[in-house]
């Protein structure tokens, strides 16, 4: 029997990496991505091994996640719940597809996750392994074990020679890729409580950042980003420039209380600097290149849009229906938009397009060949008859 593990090289998926061999009797290949979390990969070989792993596959994802996952979900402008930008959503069935090809290539029956019965990212996980791997077994270690508490994890960790973090575990859990870092539970919890300040990692408080304004450049070819200030960058370098520029001012940070899939109510904080500027962005870029139905029809979209993503439903029917139709109203947005930065806002100052449908001619009225005052009267009687046939009848 062979597992693939999603492994961080932390004391939660080390004790897993153990734990497998031990109860599931099994070879054990780890699988870690870098997506962005800023933790040092270069390690993680040794660990596993030392721990137990016959197979070691470190990926460099980050140009793939940005590309493949981000930027489709930026160009439908994606939020959930009106206020998450999905980062951990948008990097699970990544993980969790390239984990089903690395199963196929050594032959794996099995792969397994860090993720907790209690929450979103076991769903996203594994609807992605069954959406590509129909038969692939799963082992969910934290719905299975009785280790329930950090001591029992560390205990386990000890017995076991796995050296355990000598620094104290923060009190509250995160979640870091290109897109964003999260926070959630511990001191958290409960939702009256502010963070504190020094818990933020990519931004600066609005409050401390620069009197100065900023101003920066985006451009975009058919809905994607591609250069900052005239220079063209690859998917995961624009991000990282934003998230800098983003984080200098104080942008993207997020309170929210949002419903998990698996029913509770659940406390995060977010930062997602440069996903926040791009988002602002993009809206500006198709407020002057989007037919006005194309655009109405798309955003009525966008909430359900959002939950398949948070629900885990990237690889699925309605997502594939979903992203075409997406990416088919972005062809003509091209162009510039001009914003500045200052104490966490990103405000738009300018966009200009060669697609742009916004028209001196029309806006200023003037040109009687394309629009006639006159017409407006019967464009408004005919709407208006629904209303007077109301009021005759003093409903
Ligand atoms: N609540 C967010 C989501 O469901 C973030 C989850 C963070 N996951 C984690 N393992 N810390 O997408
Ligand atoms: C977890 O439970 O593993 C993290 C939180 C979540 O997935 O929503």
């Amino acid at each position: 029997k062979k597992v693939v593990l999603a492994y961080s090289g932390g004391l939660d998926t080390s004790v897993i990496l153990k734990w497998l061999i031990e109860t599931h009797d099994c070879e054990v290949i780890t699988f870690s991505a870098d997506i962005g979390q800023e933790e040092e990969l270069d390690y993680i070989d040794d660990k596993a091994r030392a721990t137990g792993a016959t197979g070691v596959y470190i990926d460099d994802l980050k140009e793939e996640f940005v590309k493949e996952y981000v930027f489709p979900a930026f160009r439908a402008n994606a939020i959930y719940e009106g206020q998450y930008l999905l980062g951990t959503s948008l990097a699970r069935p990544l993980i969790a597809k390239r984990q089903i090809e690395i199963a196929v290539a050594e032959g794996a029956d099995a792969v397994s996750h860090g993720a907790t019965g209690k929450g979103n990212d076991q769903v996203r996980f594994e609807l992605t392994y069954f959406a590509l791997k129909p038969d692939i077994r799963i082992v969910a270690p934290w719905r299975e074990w009785d280790l329930k508490s950090r001591t029992a994890l560390m205990d386990f960790a000890v017995k076991h020679g796995i050296p355990v973090p000598t620094t104290p575990a923060k009190p509250y859990s995160t979640d870091r890729n290109l897109l964003h870092i999260s926070y959630e539970g511990g001191i958290l919890e409960d939702p009256w409580n502010p963070p504190s300040d020094d818990m933020f990692t990519l931004s600066v408080s609005p409050r401390q950042a620069p009197d100065e304004p900023e101003i920066v450049d985006i451009a975009f070819e058919q809905g994607n980003p591609v250069s900052i200030n005239g220079q063209a960058m690859s998917p995961a370098n624009l991000l990282a420039a934003l998230n800098k520029l983003g984080g200098k001012h104080g942008i993207g940070r997020a309170d929210i209380v949002e419903n998990r899939f698996v029913g509770m109510k659940s406390r995060g904080v977010y930062e997602t600097p440069g996903g926040t500027i791009l988002r602002a962005a993009h809206m500006a870029m198709e407020s002057i290149t989007m037919d006005r139905e194309v655009m109405h029809l798309r955003d009525s979209l966008i909430p359900r849009y959002a939950e398949m993503i948070y629900y885990g439903f990237w690889f699925s029917p309605e997502m594939k229906v979903m992203q075409q139709m997406i990416d088919q109203t972005q062809v003509y947005v091209s162009g510039e938009v001009r914003l500045e930065l200052y104490k966490g806002n990103s405000r738009v100052l300018g966009r200009r397009s060669d697609n742009s449908l916004y028209s001196a001619d029309f806006a200023t009225f003037e040109d009687d060949s394309v629009y006639h005052q006159k017409d407006a009267e019967g464009f408004i009687r005919l709407n208006a008859l629904r209303l007077r046939l109301h009021a005759l009848l003093g409903r």
